[in-house]
């Protein structure tokens, strides 16, 4: 139906749905401040299937007519096409999507329509609107997380040998295999996948039923909607219920703390990309040159995704500071829960996506990163151990080869240049076995649960692999 449909009167400024108390127009400027259609339309599908199960439930209570029921789950569904075909006219002074939904559907269907919002207010609807689409973020985070999880672990066994030095400092510290690196983020996604989990857990719980704030008057089932709807459990608490968003900021905690991880991530790809560590190479399709400087090859894909972790940080501290002056029940602040709630919907997931195809791509340059692992005494440690190994107390060894290392950084030689007699005059206890540390030495000695140990890695990367499978099941 057309916008000059005749029962519909078209004056300039068409009667408000929620009109009768008021006998002058709203002043154009309020009506641009408070419509929220040109974001909330995005949550037009929940609206609708909200809409739809509330008249269901309507019906099946014999609160509306079947006949009614029918005209309004007919005619919302066309709406639905109609918006997802482009072809569906939103209007600003129709305010936000409830409403140019509703009056949609009088445009299309005439009287029934006007029975749709019995028991029911925008205050519930779109709490329970935002409640789904959290939902089905979480979802789609849970399972984009998974395939950057398994590009993360697919990775780690391409570079299955792979040795690079550890840092505390950002100094070189002790030798540890490029996998135990690349899985320890595998283990912070792992946990934010549980996040996610939990994040949707709290969103699936019901509001639909408690009207504008104090519940409804009329019989009925809200058991009924939560079921067609999908929701676990419904609100027990209708002051709460319309005015509760702590699903949006565990939404936006899970994300800020991904995008962290990712952007930690991100930190040492630039990082590593660098001259300085040459440890790896970006593909032309994840790297961008300069206009300026023929000879540049930047990570912008790791700066970025770097950079979008602070608006994701921002949105969470956004959602706490719109809620924490909020009386109860509802208020118009709420309003402002959606649009950071949608930008990190989209930062987050567009992140998760490009980062795990980023992933295949990093040429890894494995004998610049065993020079680095080698560099710098980080087998000192290991020169101490093998002291304990031979009853010294550790303290004791520490001290030898710390002397040690000054003799070196003194005489301007490494290790590998120094004979048994040089370590014999640091400690007496020391025996030839240390002629022949190296790295594999070094990475095997680690061999306790959770260390860089290969047989140990290799453990570690199957039981992510399980509980990934596990997780899918
Ligand atoms: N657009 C509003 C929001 O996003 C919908 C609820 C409006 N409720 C009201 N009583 N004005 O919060």
């Amino acid at each position: 139906m057309t916008e000059d449909s005749p029962s519909i009167p078209q004056a300039d400024a068409e009667d408000k749905l929620w009109g009768g108390r008021f006998e002058g127009a709203t002043d154009a400027l309020v009506e641009a401040y408070g419509a929220s259609i040109a974001f909330d339309r995005r949550l037009y599908r929940e609206d609708i299937a909200g809409s739809i199960a509330h008249a269901r439930m309507l019906a099946a209570q014999g609160i509306i007519s079947a006949d009614d029921c029918d005209a309004i789950t007919t005619g919302l569904g066309a709406i639905e096409a109609e918006i997802a075909a482009g072809d569906f006219e939103f209007r600003e002074d129709r305010e936000d999507i409830h409403l140019n939904i509703e009056a949609a559907l009088a445009e299309r269907i005439g009287e029934p329509a006007r029975r749709l919002h019995t028991a029911r207010s925008r205050n519930d609807q779109v709490a329970t609107d935002l409640r789904m689409f959290v939902r089905a973020a979480c979802d789609e985070a849970s399972e984009l997380l998974a395939a950057l999880r398994r590009a993360l672990l697919d990775l780690a066994e391409r570079e299955a040998e792979t040795v690079i030095s550890g840092y505390t400092h950002l100094q070189r510290a002790q030798p540890v295999l490029l996998p135990h690196h690349l899985q320890a983020y595998e283990e912070m996604l792992t946990r934010d996948a549980a996040r996610f989990r939990a994040a949707r857990a709290t969103a699936n719980v019901l509001p639909l039923g408690s009207g504008a704030l104090a519940g409804v008057g009329y019989p009925i089932d809200r058991e009924f909607v939560a079921r067609e709807l999908g929701f676990d459990a419904i609100a027990a608490n209708s002051l709460d219920a319309v005015s509760d968003r702590d699903f949006v900021v565990e939404f936006h905690a899970a994300a800020a703390l991904t995008m962290v991880h990712i952007s930690r991530f991100a930190e040492e790809i630039v990082l590593w990309a660098s001259a300085e560590f040459g440890l790896v190479h970006l593909d032309d399709a994840f790297s961008t040159g300069s206009s300026i400087m023929p000879q540049k090859r930047n990570p912008d894909v790791a700066e970025l995704a770097r950079g979008k972790s602070a608006r994701t940080i921002g949105n969470l501290v956004q959602a706490l500071t719109l809620l924490k002056g909020q009386p109860l029940a509802y208020n118009r602040d709420l309003q402002e829960d959606k649009e950071p709630i949608f930008d990190t919907v989209d930062t987050l997931l567009a992140t998760l996506a490009v980062v795990a195809a980023m992933l295949p791509n990093l040429r890894f340059d494995a004998a610049r990163g065993r020079e680095a692992a080698a560099g710098d005494f980080a087998l000192a440690t290991d020169l101490a151990d093998h002291l304990v190994q031979r009853g010294v107390p550790f303290r004791e060894a520490h001290e030898a080869v710390g002397s040690l290392v000054a003799e070196c950084e003194r005489t301007g030689r490494t290790f590998e240049d120094l004979t048994l007699d040089d370590y014999r005059a640091a400690h007496p206890a020391f025996g030839d076995e240390v002629l022949s540390l190296d790295i594999e030495a070094s990475l095997a000695a680690r061999s306790a649960t959770g260390g860089t140990a290969p047989e140990r890695v290799a453990e570690q990367r199957e039981a992510a692999r399980a509980r990934l499978r596990e997780e899918s099941a």
